[in-house]
């Protein structure tokens, strides 16, 4: 039986256990331009100097004009290689695999950063913007856009990117079909655009590279999501992260029946790594060690990522072996850990 505590082969790596840090956006870190800052040094350092197998830097912008927020770190020029080295350099430190999320907002751009969103489709959205539906020039630079930032995140030391195809962002725009109306290739199968930058990557930065995707496990539905898996599989994709796609509720075909251990959208993690060969990071509310072991122990899933439960206390995994309890994520209404880091009722750095 498989504990936290155990092993996991991935491709050269073997991932000293199943405990992951999620990528978190920590927006009061870095500065207007995007660069790493000391803060972000010693929030790395912290969180990998928590134990856990895995450490996913956050969403880092792939375009400068396809932010989140104008403070969203940098991947698009080589001018952030030498800060997000010192990332990877930190985490390796621990002797944890260092990935990078990398990512475009598409229609969820910052006002302050385009006042011309970019999506699949042509659409309005809630604050009445609109986007419009992207060339086909437009798709092919900005799949460039991710071969280039998957490239600069090999030259930083990083041992492999994750897609960032989940939470209503431009890969997942293109999956959706709320978003995705288009009448060509990439409307007739909209898992093309994630599957074809997948391709590109595997062919730019070699086989050795760790190419991971965070999608929704619900949307369209878990069937659609289960086939989107197994064609992000095909593409070469090494392991899968299972979040919430455009929509963020539970699907209809999933079948869920409440309990301690774990919510729905893990549930999906877990229904979708039975139709995968590659490994299955779930992630959701898990805010205990002890939900987290369950998962494991019971085979549900290969890694258990906890985001707020790992910002509050780090040190699950010494916790567990010294008996001891951790500290709890308050799940505050909007966490601070966005803007202002500080306003955490646990902040520390
Ligand atoms: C402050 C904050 C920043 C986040 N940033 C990202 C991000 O950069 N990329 C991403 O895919 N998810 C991001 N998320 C979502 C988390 O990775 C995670 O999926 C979510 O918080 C649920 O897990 P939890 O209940 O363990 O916190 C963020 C969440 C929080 C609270
Ligand atoms: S700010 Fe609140 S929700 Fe966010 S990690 Fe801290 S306690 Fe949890």
């Amino acid at each position: 039986m498989a504990t936290l505590f155990t092993q996991y082969q991935l491709k050269q790596y073997a991932v000293k256990n199943r405990l992951v840090v999620p990528p978190i956006v920590c927006f009061g870190y870095a500065d207007k331009d995007g660069y790493v800052s000391e803060k972000h040094i010693r929030h790395y350092d912290r969180l990998a100097g928590g134990g856990a197998g895995i450490v996913i830097v956050e969403a880092s912008c792939v375009n400068k004009d396809a932010r989140l927020s104008e403070n969203q770190l940098g991947i698009w020029d080589n001018a952030y290689i030498p800060g997000l080295s010192k990332l990877a350099s930190v985490i390796h430190a621990h002797n944890a695999v260092a990935l990078i999320q990398i990512h475009h907002a598409g229609l969820r751009v910052d006002q302050n950063v385009s006042d011309t969103p970019l999506a699949p489709s042509d659409i309005t959205v809630n604050s009445g913007r609109r986007a419009k539906a992207m060339t086909k020039e437009q798709i092919a630079e900005t799949m460039e856009d991710f071969t280039r930032a998957a490239l600069r995140a090999r030259e930083a030391g990083f041992d492999g990117v994750e897609l960032h195809a989940c939470h209503q962002y431009l890969i997942c725009q293109f999956l959706s079909p709320v978003t995705n109306k288009r009448r060509d290739e990439y409307g007739a199968d909209k898992a093309k655009f994630a599957v074809d930058i997948i391709g590109n990557i595997r062919r730019a930065c070699g086989n050795e590279f760790v190419i991971g995707i965070r999608m929704g496990g619900n949307d369209p539905d878990l069937k659609g999501a289960i086939g989107y898996a197994q064609a992000f599989e095909a593409a070469g994709a090494d392991i899968l992260h299972i979040s919430t796609g455009y929509k963020d509720y539970k699907p209809p075909d999933l079948d869920y029946t409440e309990n301690e251990h774990y919510n729905w959208i893990v549930r999906s993690g877990i229904l979708i790594e039975r139709y995968v060969h590659i490994p299955v990071i779930v992630v959701n509310c898990v805010r205990k060690p002890e939900q987290a072991a369950y998962i494991v122990e019971e085979g549900l899933a290969d890694f258990v990522a906890a985001a707020k439960g790992l910002l509050v206390d780090e040190a699950w995994l010494a916790k567990i072996q010294n008996n001891e309890s951790v500290i709890l994520c308050d799940g505050c209404r909007r966490c601070g850990w966005f803007i202002k880091p500080e306003t955490c009722p646990h902040y520390r750095v």
